[in-house]
């Protein structure tokens, strides 16, 4: 299909962009960053265009859950772009790098719970990218690290940070010290990845996830990832005030005392985000 900017609705929503696309359908939103001859390495065109599909998921409430992804079989995301960053100046480096942190915050804050799609490179920005998102499934050939240091960077879209929250300082500065390029079952076993499969696999794994997913309580699923966002954002008693404010109002939904009788019933719980 060509890339331009345009919309189909019915039945689904179609945003193409020349460097991402979204397909929107029913309450899960695709996301896929298309730059396949740079292995989907994010330059400013990129950010400009995720940026406003961001922009759209977070303006559509019916929208549960987003996948993101990379174009291809080979590369998620290979890092922010290398050409374009040789030739900044701090200056404009600092504006670059600065809207790809607000936009992987933009990712990490949205209501719907993000699934990374890792099929391939997650290398720099691709894996600070991944790790803005809620849950990580891979496939085998996928090869994840932040190996800036040995392009005489750091990682700067959040990775310092996100990296050392995930597996700790220790973890952490060895893995960026180290510019490791980590292959999936290794990541795994740090726990930057959740799941990895064979690359045929990929779809009906992150298809569980959506599955298992959009069979929870919505309110609850938002709740429990903006507490489980709390616990590195603040102290433990006031976690815990969060966690228990959320917890109280989700005594306000049906959907809790739909989930707690189908319990005591012996049945399914059907819910209705309400
Ligand atoms: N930026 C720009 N172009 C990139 C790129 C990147 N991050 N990664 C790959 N490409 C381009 C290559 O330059 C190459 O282009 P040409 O065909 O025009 O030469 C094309 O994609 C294919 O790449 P390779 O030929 O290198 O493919 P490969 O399979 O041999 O290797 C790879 C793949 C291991 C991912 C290798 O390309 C690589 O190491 N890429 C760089 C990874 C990296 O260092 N990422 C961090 C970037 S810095 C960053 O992200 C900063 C931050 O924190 C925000």
């Amino acid at each position: 299909m060509q890339k331009d900017r345009f919309f189909f609705i019915n039945p689904e929503l179609v945003y193409y962009m020349e460097t991402v696309n979204l397909i929107t359908e029913d309450a899960v939103a695709k996301v896929t960053i298309s730059r396949p001859k740079a292995l989907n390495a994010i330059n400013s065109q990129v950010l400009d265009e995720l940026s406003q599909i961001i922009g759209q998921i977070e303006s559509d409430p019916n929208v549960r859950v987003v996948v993101i992804t990379g174009d291809g079989d080979k590369s998620f995301v290979a890092g922010a772009d290398i050409a374009e960053m040789s030739k900044l100046t701090p200056l404009e480096a600092r504006n670059f790098l600065t809207r790809g942190q607000r936009l992987l915050d933009r990712i990490e804050n949205l209501n719907a719970i993000t699934v990374a799609r890792v099929n391939g490179y997650a290398l720099g920005g691709g894996l600070e990218l991944a790790l803005a998102c809620d849950i990580r499934i891979a496939s085998e050939n996928a090869l994840v690290g932040l190996p800036e240091v040995s392009l005489g960077l750091i990682p700067s879209f959040g990775g310092t940070q996100r990296l050392t929250r995930v597996v700790g300082s220790s973890v952490s500065k060895y893995l960026i010290l180290l510019g490791k390029r980590l292959k999936a079952s290794e990541a795994l076993n740090y726990g930057i990845l959740n799941e990895v499969v064979p690359i045929g696999e990929l779809d009906s794994a992150v298809d569980k996830v959506i599955d298992t997913l959009l069979n929870m309580a919505p309110v609850a699923l938002t709740a429990a990832k903006n507490a489980i966002y709390m616990a590195s954002q603040t102290d433990m008693y006031s976690g815990q005030e969060l966690e228990v404010n959320y917890a109280s109002m989700c005594f306000s939904t049906d959907d809790l005392r739909e989930g707690m009788n189908a319990f005591l019933e012996k049945r399914k719980a059907k819910f209705t985000g309400k």
